[in-house]
């Protein structure tokens, strides 16, 4: 197969990022742009002159040079513009998350797979050294066992207009999470509160609970002072600490543990021990997420190869969401979910993510897939 031509539909302020990556990616060159907004429009064609630029999405999609398109646009767009364009015949990349409820994913999945198509889901940090690094780590036995993992989004903004701050943020730390607990959650809380927007939560505190007493932290907000990227794992051995705003220095993990005597006779017998050792600071290559994300979406395209972000693992994040709300609704009430028979993906150490397929014969290594 020579050269794809990849569409990319929304040009606001993720788009011209997904833009900039493809036009760069190997075997691709971006031929349509589209965007509602002409002054969008305007402003990447001053950038990009030779790219076309069109307001009407049919004329994307009517272009049979076209292979691919890939979604850009605000959350409740997603199923219209994906479904379109899988019915279309391309190939289709969309933003997290997938799509506005597990209803508008699961159509999304059926076409895909009954059209033969490639859907994949921007789940970008899956494809992020620091999180390879730390899957690695965690999987070396280093930290031991993960008791629990605390994570923290927050910012001034981005306040969006058609879901809350846990669609928007949380998607990144449950994507993390799921990669580095390997396991989905079998049930989800979530408390918050719309200070801003009536209706569209701003603030919210979401708890996921998973097998062998683990359990998971997301705190999402859009009312911070300071932008804050950072995520806690604690296991019984040691514990990390990854802040994805340090660049190189992202990942610091801690040689420290506290264990509690096995049995003690009297109050006075009862310490717990403390251990403190030293702290080291993983080697990162330093590598847009983004790019190796662009690419790994046209090596499936190429190779026929499954995503490791495809459209379930873009389904099964959208149902994490849609139990979030329906705690949310009842003021954090736990929400029991079914977990889902297909294995969260486990991504390998190695410069490029290959695909799924890869990772299960062992051509990227160390790689391994663990069941749910
Ligand atoms: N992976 C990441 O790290 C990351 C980061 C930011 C945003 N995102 C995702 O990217 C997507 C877009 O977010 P954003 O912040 O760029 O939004 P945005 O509002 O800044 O931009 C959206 C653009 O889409 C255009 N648009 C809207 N409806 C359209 C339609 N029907 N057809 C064509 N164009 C249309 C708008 O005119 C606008 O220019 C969201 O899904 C968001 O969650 C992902």
């Amino acid at each position: 197969m020579t050269s794809l031509s990849v569409g990319v539909v929304g040009c606001g302020y993720w788009g011209p990022n997904l833009v900039r990556n493809f036009r760069n990616a190997a075997h691709c060159q971006v031929k349509t742009l589209c965007d509602l907004n002409e002054d969008r429009l305007r402003h990447m064609r001053q950038l990009y002159p030779e790219v076309n630029g069109v307001t009407d999405y049919t004329e994307l999609l009517g272009d049979q040079g076209v292979d691919a398109v890939v979604v850009a646009a605000p959350v409740k767009y997603h199923f219209p513009l994906a479904q379109a364009a899988l019915t279309a015949g391309k190939h289709v990349m969309i933003e997290k998350p997938m799509a506005a409820s597990v209803a508008e994913c699961e159509e999304l999945v059926e076409l895909a797979e009954k059209n033969g198509l490639i859907l994949m889901v921007g789940h970008t940090f899956l494809y992020s050294a620091a999180v390879r690094k730390i899957g690695e780590i965690i999987r070396s036995g280093e930290i031991g066992d993960i008791r629990y993992i605390n994570a923290r989004r927050l910012n001034l903004g981005l306040f969006q207009k058609d879901i809350n701050v846990a669609w928007d943020l949380a998607p990144h730390d449950i994507s993390i999470i799921l990669h580095l607990l390997g396991e989905y959650p079998g049930t989800v809380n979530c408390q918050g509160n719309a200070h801003v927007t009536p209706g569209i939560e701003d603030v919210t505190n979401m708890s996921l609970a998973f097998g062998k007493d683990r359990f998971a932290t997301i705190q999402s907000s859009w009312l911070e002072p300071r932008k804050v990227r950072e995520m806690t794992i604690v296991g019984t051995k040691g514990m990390i600490i990854y802040d994805d705003l340090q660049a190189q220095q992202a990942i610091r993990v801690y040689d420290v543990r506290v264990d509690r005597p096995p049995h003690y006779d009297t109050f006075g017998d009862f310490q717990y021990s403390y251990h403190y050792g030293d702290s080291h600071i993983p080697y990162l290559r330093q590598e847009e997420p983004l790019k190796t994300e662009c690419q790994h979406f046209i090596d499936c395209i190429r190779s026929g190869n499954t995503p490791v972000t495809d459209g379930r693992q873009g389904l099964e994040l959208v149902r994490i969401l849609e139990a979030s709300s329906q705690s949310l609704r009842s003021n954090g009430a736990p929400v029991a979910l079914n977990r889902p028979a297909i294995p969260v993906p486990v991504t390998s150490a190695g410069p490029a993510v290959s695909s799924r397929a890869d990772l299960i014969n062992g051509s990227v290594a160390p790689a391994q897939l663990i069941p749910v």
